[in-house]
């Protein structure tokens, strides 16, 4: 597993974007997600400073940038996840769907429906593993045939060959990466479109962190992945855009990702890629 390393320390240069090129060139695809002049604060704390970026649909866009610049607060602002920090204060606007997120008309549950989110550590409930998966239908009063969506489900995660005999066993049972497969699986039930993912393979094993970065690749096909990484060789493999964010959350740089990683137009960005700082 030579090209699977959460180490930051390997970074060198080297790094050679993977172009995805099965894929059509990314500037062909629509706009899934939009941020204009977005400002994010806790209480007095500046943490998103106007950020004004487009992301592309069907595509996985990665957001890298050195400890406490704002990578998580602006992944959680397009899905408003931020609403449960009361002193998170969030200006300008995030389209999505033709639509303000923060209009006063849109219900922030049906947002997270259509916006699945992926966390650090895999977090299942401590219900079978099948209700993991349905437990976001029937939220949502889904009325189709249950059984199938989850097998739908586990299989868009790559997880059903492992589980499909051992669906009423408790999701905590699996091992981390199988645990964070099924966090997937349970984040894409309800038909999202867009899948936040925060350094989902962070605490896993580089065997486990290579299946999903594999899977990644795999649901950009159906779905537009926006995911946080402090993983440099991950960035340029799995990515098509990147966005780099410094210090005081700036967003510096945002392009192609070989051109983020191959010829960066910034001097402060060569270097955060570089490990000379972050
Ligand atoms: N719940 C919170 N309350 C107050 N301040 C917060 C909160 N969450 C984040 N911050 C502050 O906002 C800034 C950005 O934090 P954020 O977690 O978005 O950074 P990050 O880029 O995701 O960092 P890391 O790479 O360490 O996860 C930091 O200064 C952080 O201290
Ligand atoms: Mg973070």
């Amino acid at each position: 597993m030579s090209n699977t390393t959460s180490d930051d320390s390997l970074i060198t240069t080297e790094v050679q974007a993977d172009s995805n090129d099965d894929r059509a060139p990314v500037n062909e695809a629509g706009t899934a997600v939009a941020a204009r002049d977005l400002n994010v604060y806790y209480g007095d704390e500046q943490a998103i400073n106007d950020v004004t970026m487009e992301i592309p649909e069907k595509r996985v866009t990665a957001l890298i940038g050195p400890s406490g610049c704002g990578k998580s607060t602006f992944l959680r602002t397009i899905n408003r996840m931020n609403d449960m920090i009361d002193i998170c204060r969030v200006e300008g606007d995030v389209e999505f769907g033709g639509k303000n997120v923060y209009d006063a008309d849109v219900d922030p549950v049906a947002l997270r429906r259509k916006i699945g989110m992926v966390f650090q550590k895999p977090n299942p409930f401590p219900k079978s593993i099948r209700d993991n998966v349905a437990y976001g239908l029937k939220i949502q009063g889904f009325d189709g045939d249950v059984d199938a969506r989850v097998e739908e489900s586990l299989k868009g995660a790559a997880l059903w060959d492992e589980v499909k005999d051992q669906l009423h066993s408790s999701g905590l049972e699996l091992s981390g990466g199988q645990q964070q497969r099924l966090c997937i699986a349970r984040a894409i039930a309800p038909d999202p479109e867009v899948i936040l993912m925060d350094e989902p393979t962070s605490a896993l094993d580089p065997v486990a962190a290579s299946k999903i970065e594999d899977l990644i690749d795999d649901l950009a096909e159906e779905y537009t992945v926006i995911i946080v990484t402090h993983n440099m060789q991950q960035a340029a493999r799995i990515s098509d855009r990147t966005a780099v964010f410094l210090t005081g959350g700036e967003l510096v740089e945002y392009d192609d990702t070989a051109k983020i990683f191959e010829d960066p137009e910034q001097q402060r960005v060569e270097d955060y890629i570089t490990g000379k700082f972050g």
